[in-house]
């Protein structure tokens, strides 16, 4: 459904040209939710403005449902961008209308009736379940609320591409939840393609069919969420993935006293479905205190690291040691 083929947007600062988008190429099939992730300066807001031409590419081409983007003329790209709608970190409002004003905008400029804006405003209201927040200013309600209205008004016009470049790093986790669960549905019950832009991993990995990952203008790595979990091939991933594993650092082993053999247990797809701790209390004659441990799930599996203190002496914590190792569970000793 949306084809991007060697797309490049180049910049020129001063005498220098400088490459923000650098020969991107992905296809993204109706109905899927796919995230692009990476660090700030990247080029991901550079890519998504280039695929409804908020910026013009500098060559490569765009096809949405095979008609392309690139050679439109303004008036046929007018057109097309109700096709193609977006939503923003900063929300973007108008400070000056009303949450029902602010929906019924891209259906005024597109000459839809009075009843018929009425009655299309009065649905996306009950979708994003703001209908009694309708005469509200945007001063007057909550950053997530303003993003469900932004979403309202971005889905009025049913376009078939929804892009959201960081759509939920302004909100706190509850609200991202809410957006999130919003994304699910409007792909549900719209079909509307989302293409999604956050540096936030642990957004990308709740919703995305699949990622790719961005860095210098080039897509150095795409994969299904799991795959790019279970099997990332690329550093600047891998780093993604351990910043959402790794512990905060308000409380760390490091500062605790322990008696025993510190040891840290990592899971992967492999070993998470079993129940790791369990079977090693129940195998071995010596106390195992759990210190620490986060695991993730990605869609049904778990990946993490789980620390564990085990009391006793060398031969026990040896035969903890083979027992782990047969499991395939990676250990390390701290
Ligand atoms: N209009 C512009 N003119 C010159 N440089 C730009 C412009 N827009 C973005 N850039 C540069 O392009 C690079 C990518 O920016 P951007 O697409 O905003 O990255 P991201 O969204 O991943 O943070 C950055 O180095 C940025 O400074
Ligand atoms: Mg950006």
């Amino acid at each position: 459904m949306i084809e991007v083929k060697n797309l490049t947007k180049e910049f020129s600062l001063e005498d220098k040209k400088f490459k923000a988008v650098d020969d991107v190429s992905f296809k993204v099939a109706g109905g899927e939710i796919y995230g692009i992730i990476g660090l700030s300066g990247a080029g991901k807001s550079t890519l998504v403005r280039c695929l409804n031409r908020l910026e013009e590419p500098t060559s490569g081409t765009i096809l949405i449902d095979d008609k392309d983007i690139t050679s439109m003329a303004k008036e046929e790209l007018l057109k097309e961008r109700k096709d193609i709608s977006m939503i923003f970190q900063s929300f973007n409002l108008f400070n000056q209308k009303t949450v029902f004003e602010n929906i019924a905008y891209p259906l005024e400029i597109s000459n839809v009736s009075k009843s018929e804006i009425e009655s299309r405003v009065n649905k996306l209201l009950e979708f994003v379940d703001l209908t009694e927040k309708r005469n509200s200013y945007p001063s007057e309600i909550s950053g997530g609320q303003k993003q469900r209205v932004a979403i309202a008004r971005a889905i009025a016009t049913r376009p078939k591409v929804l892009l959201s470049d960081e759509g939920t790093s302004a909100l706190d986790p509850a609200n991202t939840k809410q957006i999130l669960e919003l994304f699910r549905k409007i792909v549900k019950e719209l079909n509307t393609t989302i293409i999604m832009i956050t540096h936030q991993m642990e957004v990308a990995k709740d919703i995305c069919d699949r990622i790719a990952v961005m860095e210098n203008g080039k897509i150095i790595e795409e994969n299904t969420v799991k795959g790019i979990f279970a099997k990332p091939k690329n550093k600047r991933t891998l780093s993604f993935i351990e910043n959402l594993i790794e512990p905060d650092e308000s409380f760390s082993w490091k500062n605790l006293e322990t008696k025993g053999k510190l040891l840290r247990l990592s899971y992967d797809e492999e070993n998470s479905k079993q129940p790791v701790l369990s079977n090693l209390i129940k195998n071995f004659d010596v106390p195992i205190n759990l210190i620490q441990g986060k695991i993730n799930s990605v869609i049904g599996d778990s990946l993490g690291y789980m620390i564990v203190e085990v009391l006793g002496d060398n031969e026990e914590v040896g035969k903890v040691l083979d027992y782990l190792e047969e499991n395939n569970v990676k250990v390390e000793v701290l």
